[in-house]
């Protein structure tokens, strides 16, 4: 199922909460292609779009936190490059037709994100809030 931005993941930044949007339909769209068990082509095709836009939006964020002097900027830096590494994974892994549609990837993808910007992401708002 597809996941949504709703109000309650705002980060009280108008450009990072548009790039949590954009970021939300990229693995959405990636998502559906699995389901839709989409050629491997097409497969590549979208998750090399999901890792382009998340290092482009994490890129963004942590220039953003440096920014505000946010004193948490290691720790979060160290979740980004976690999840950079499992899209790469993903990526090989459809390189090598080993792509399967599992609940594992499934729990990953939606569960990680969306708990990062409620878990991690809100910090920082909460932050420069302050
Ligand atoms: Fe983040
Ligand atoms: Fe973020």
């Amino acid at each position: 199922m597809a996941i949504r931005w709703t109000d309650d993941l705002s980060v009280k930044n108008e450009m990072l909460d548009a790039e949590h949007q954009k970021w939300i339909l990229i693995l959405n769209d990636f998502y559906q292609g699995l389901m839709d068990k989409k050629p491997k082509e097409k497969l590549l095709e979208l998750v090399i779009a999901m890792l382009d836009y998340t290092k482009y939006h994490f890129a963004s964020e942590e220039k953003y936190m440096k920014s505000i002097n946010y004193p948490k900027l290691a720790e979060h830096q160290e979740k980004h490059r976690f999840y950079e590494a499992k899209i790469s994974e993903y990526h090989e892994r459809i390189k090598e037709g080993k792509m399967v549609l599992s609940l594992e990837v499934t729990n990953f993808l939606k569960t990680w994100l969306i708990n990062h910007i409620r878990g991690v992401d809100q910090q920082y708002a909460a932050f420069s809030a302050k």
